[in-house]
C-alpha cells in the first residue's frame, strides 16, 4: 500500500508540478492535501503547457484519479474555471477528479478579508496571494468555516451561511471600514457552485483507503514549501496550512505509515515571493541575472520573486522534519555559465556562527549567511538526461549539496519539460 508524497522543500514553486507530473506515469492516484489557490504549479507536456491551482498535477496521465482532500481550501469559481480550461484543452476531467466532502470553502469574503488585512497591514503586509487563504483557515480553526459537503445541501447551508456571514461582514465594516456583502448574493453563488461542482464531491478518504488496500500506488502532491509551513515556516511570512508530512498525513485522514517515501523537491538555489526573511537573497546583478534566465515570475500573481543562493541551513531543517527518503534537484540547467555559484553553509549573528534554523524571526532576519564557493561550468546541463552527461563541476556541487541536505538527490531535472530529467535512482 504505497503512498509516497512529493514535497515543496523550501518557500515553494521549486518545480513540484513538473516533478509530479514527471513522477506520475505509475500512479493510480494523485491528491493534493493543503493549500488552495495560491498554489501554482507548472506542467509542460506532450499535451501542452498548464499551469495548475487547485487540480493536481497528475491529471494528465489517463488512468489517475485527481484527488483534493480534506486538508486544501477550495475556491470553486476558479476551480471551475480551471476545471472548464483544462476540458477546452482536451484534459479529461470527467470522473477523474474527486473533491473530498470535507475540504472548507474559501468564500468571497474570505477574499475580501485577506485583501483588507493585508492592506492595513502595510509596510508589514505578509505579501499573500491575495487568495482567502488565511481567512477560510482561520475560519476552519474557530469552527466558522463551511465545506464542501454543505454544497449538497442547500437548506441547511442557508443559516449556516448567513451566520457566518454575518461575523464576516462585521469584520469588513467595523474593523476595516469596508462594504458588507449581501446574503443572498453569496447564497446565489453557492447555488451555482452547488449545481457545477456535485458530480465532484465525494468521499475521498475512504476512496484512498480502498485504493491503498487494492495495492495501488498514490502520490501526495504538495503546495507551497517547507519554509512556508504554519509551523516550522518562517512565521508570520508563512502559509496558513502545513505543507510538511504531517500535513500530507492530516489533509488525507493518511496514516503515516502508509506514506511509504517523503520526496524534498529542492530548487538549486533558492526563491521566495512575498516577504520575510531571506538570508541568501541576490539583491544585485546576479539575483536580477538569475531571475531573468529561470523567468522567475509567480504562477499564480505574476510577481518577480526573489533569489537567493541554495541555503544548507534551511534545507537541513526541511530535511529534518519531512524526513526525506528521496531528494529532486530542479532547475541545475539554471545556473549553467555562472563562474562562481555560493552555498551557504552557516549563518553568523551577533558575532557568533550557528549552524541551525533559528526559530524567532527576529534573529534571522538578522543573521548573516557564510558561504562556500564552487566554480562554475561551462558545458550546458540543459536537457541532459543522464548524469555522465554533466560536467564535472556540475557533478561537485550536486554532491556537495547531496551532502548538505544529508539524503540521496535521486533526480536532477534540467530543464521545464516532462522529459528533462535524469534519474540516478528510482523514486515511485
Ligand atoms: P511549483 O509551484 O513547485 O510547481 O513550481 P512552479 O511551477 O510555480 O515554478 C517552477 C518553474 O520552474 C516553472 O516555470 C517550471 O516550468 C520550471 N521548471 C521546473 N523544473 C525546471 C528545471 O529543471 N529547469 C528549468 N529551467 N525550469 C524548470
Ligand atoms: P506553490 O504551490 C510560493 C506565499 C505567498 C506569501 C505567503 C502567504 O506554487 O509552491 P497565502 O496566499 O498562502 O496566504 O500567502 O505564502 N505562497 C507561495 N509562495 N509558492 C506557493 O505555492 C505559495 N503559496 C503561498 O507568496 O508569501
Ligand atoms: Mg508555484
Amino acid at each position: 500500500m504505497p503512498a509516497y508524497a512529493i514535497l515543496g522543500a523550501q518557500w515553494g514553486d521549486e518545480g513540484k508540478g513538473k516533478i509530479v507530473d514527471f513522477l506520475s506515469e505509475k500512479a493510480d492516484v494523485v491528491a493534493r492535501f493543503a493549500g488552495g489557490n495560491n498554489a501554482g504549479h507548472t506542467v509542460i507536456n506532450d499535451q501542452g503547457h498548464f499551469s495548475l491551482h487547485q487540480v493536481p498535477s497528475g491529471i494528465f496521465w489517463p488512468q489517475t484519479l485527481s484527488v483534493m482532500g480534506s486538508g486544501v481550501v477550495v475556491d470553486p469559481p476558479s476551480l471551475l474555471d480551471e476545471i472548464s480550461s483544462l476540458k477546452n484543452r482536451g484534459i479529461d476531467v470527467e470522473g477523474r477528479l474527486l473533491i473530498s466532502e470535507r475540504a472548507h470553502l474559501i468564500m468571497p469574503y474570505h477574499i475580501e478579508l485577506d485583501q483588507l488585512s493585508e492592506s492595513a497591514k502595510g509596510d508589514n503586509a505578509i505579501g499573500t496571494t491575495g487568495r482567502g487563504i488565511g481567512p477560510a483557515y482561520a475560519d476552519k480553526a474557530s469552527r466558522n468555516g463551511l465545506r464542501v459537503s454543505e454544497l449538497l445541501d442547500l437548506d441547511a447551508l442557508k443559516p449556516r451561511l448567513k451566520e457566518t456571514l454575518e461575523h464576516a461582514n462585521a469584520l469588513i465594516t467595523k474593523v476595516y471600514s469596508g462594504k458588507p456583502m449581501e446574503l443572498e448574493t453569496v447564497f446565489n453563488k453557492c447555488k451555482e457552485w452547488s449545481l457545477l461542482l456535485s458530480p465532484y464531491i465525494g468521499a475521498a478518504e475512504d476512496i484512498l483507503h480502498e485504493r491503498l488496500e487494492g495495492n495501488q500506488i498514490i502520490v501526495l502532491e504538495g503546495a507551497q514549501g517547507a519554509l512556508l509551513d504554519l509551523d516550522h515556516g518562517t512565521y508570520p511570512f508563512v502559509t496558513s496550512s502545513n505543507p510538511t508530512i504531517g500535513g500530507a498525513s492530516v489533509g488525507l485522514g493518511l496514516h503515516p505509515s502508509q506514506i511509504a517515501g517523503v520526496i524534498g523537491v529542492f530548487k538549486a538555489y533558492c526563491t521566495r515571493v512575498g516577504g520575510g526573511p531571506f538570508p541568501t537573497e541576490l539583491t544585485g546583478k546576479t539575483g536580477d541575472r538569475i531571475r531573468d534566465l529561470a523567468q522567475e515570475f509567480g504562477t499564480t500573481t505574476g510577481r518577480p520573486r526573489r533569489v537567493g543562493w541554495f541555503d544548507s541551513v534551511m534545507a537541513n531543517y526541511s530535511s529534518k522534519i519531512n524526513g526525506y527518503s528521496s531528494v529532486v534537484l530542479t532547475r541545475l540547467d539554471v545556473l549553467d555559465g555562472f563562474d562562481s555559484i555560493k552555498v551557504c553553509v552557516g549563518y553568523e549573528f551577533d558575532g557568533k556562527r550557528i549552524n541551525r534554523l533559528p526559530g524567532g524571526q527576529g534573529v534571522l532576519q538578522h543573521c548573516e549567511p557564510i558561504f562556500e564557493e564552487y566554480s562554475g561550468w561551462d558545458k550546458p546541463t540543459a536537457g541532459a538526461t543522464s548524469f555522465a552527461e554533466l560536467p564535472k563541476q556540475a557533478v561537485d556541487y550536486v554532491m556537495r549539496l547531496e551532502s548538505l541536505i544529508g539524503c540521496p538527490i535521486d533526480v536532477i531535472s534540467t530543464g521545464p519539460k516532462r522529459q528533462e530529467a535524469i534519474t540516478r535512482r528510482s523514486i515511485l
